[in-house]
């Protein structure tokens, strides 16, 4: 089976490339876009899919998994005609490969598509979205819909191993990790339900082997605020000093959901042996590996 991650540069791409070639004999190709990664090949899926390297536009995808966008929400709200670019048009062209190969489309999608007012959202739940972000994911979604064989992943609130480290937990735990105080503020009235890039992968690796399509929602158990999830990481490094604010104190571009967040139960259903770790089994894993390290 050829199996393209477009992304892979990035945490959940990343994930899901180291993980798909761990556990299986796929053959497994992954791209990056602007942030160079060996091994991976150069790739902007938002150009006009004609002109795309050879590799991509002649390999018989079996599976294609989109995980590229434009992912600050507050910039793409300012900066609509880039977020269109890198998160519409990336999947226009991606739809148009998906058809020349007869490929099963995944693309991962976001709760920013709901408007916060009752989540932890099913995939059933009316949409809404609030900010350009959320439109243009929505927009992605619809159009990656059109195809026969294709699976919408919607996630929220990532963390976990990257090359960059930029997901909200590890900047925080690298600090602490080192010894260092540090003070983080967080609002106490934007609730998700974050999740483990890894675990994102492993269920991906599920639905691929079982060829499921439609829609998913992909979320651990842990349903928190900003502020718990900081509260969380303070019961392991007492040197993190929190201090909390409400959304609307912020004054960000982009609105937020306030009570976003994603149900799984669908998934659980039919993967009942499947377990989503939580944010205390990462930072155990940190402090494990960090110990070995001494
Ligand atoms: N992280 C979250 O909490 C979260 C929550 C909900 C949904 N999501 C969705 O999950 C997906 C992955 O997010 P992430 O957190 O892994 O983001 P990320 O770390 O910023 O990774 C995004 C990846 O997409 C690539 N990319 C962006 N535009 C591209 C383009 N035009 N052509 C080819 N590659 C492109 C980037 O390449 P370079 O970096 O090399 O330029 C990078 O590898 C996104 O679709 C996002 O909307 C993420």
């Amino acid at each position: 089976m050829n199996i393209l991650i477009v992304g892979a540069s990035g945490l959940v791409g990343g994930n899901i490339y180291h993980h798909l070639k761990a556990v299986s004999e796929f053959n497994i190709y992954g791209t990056y876009n602007s942030f160079e990664v060996p091994n991976l090949i150069r790739f902007n899926s938002s150009i006009n899919y004609k002109s795309y390297p050879k590799i991509i536009l002649e390999t018989a995808w079996d599976v294609i998994i989109h995980t590229g966008a434009l992912t600050n929400v507050d910039f793409c709200e300012e900066n609509i005609a880039d977020s269109e670019y890198y998160t519409v048009e990336s999947t226009i062209n991606l739809v148009k490969l998906s058809k020349v190969h007869h490929s099963k489309l995944i693309y991962i999608s976001t709760d920013y598509i709901f408007d916060g007012k009752d989540g932890p959202y099913r995939e059933d739940a009316q949409v809404n979205p609030l900010s350009i972000y959320g439109k243009h994911k929505l927009i992605s979604e619809n159009i990656v819909s059109q195809l026969n064989d294709y699976l919408i992943l919607r996630i929220t609130n990532v963390y976990g191993d990257e090359l960059r480290n930029k997901n909200f937990l590890s900047r925080i735990t690298q600090d602490l990790l080192l010894g260092n105080e540090k003070s983080v503020s967080g609002a106490t009235d934007q609730f998700a339900s974050p999740i483990n890039a890894l675990d994102i992968a492993k269920a991906i690796f599920n639905l691929i082997i079982d060829d499921k399509k439609g829609v998913y929602h992909l979320a651990s158990t842990d349903y928190l605020s900003r502020v718990q999830f900081l509260q969380i990481i303070k019961k392991y490094f007492n040197l993190l000093k929190i201090e909390s604010y409400k959304t609307s104190d912020l004054k960000q571009k982009a609105e937020r959901p306030l009570r976003g967040g994603l149900n799984a139960e669908k998934f659980l259903t039919e993967y009942s042996d499947f377990h989503f770790t939580n944010i205390d089994d990462y930072i155990l894993k940190l402090l494990k590996a960090h110990d070995a390290k001494l």
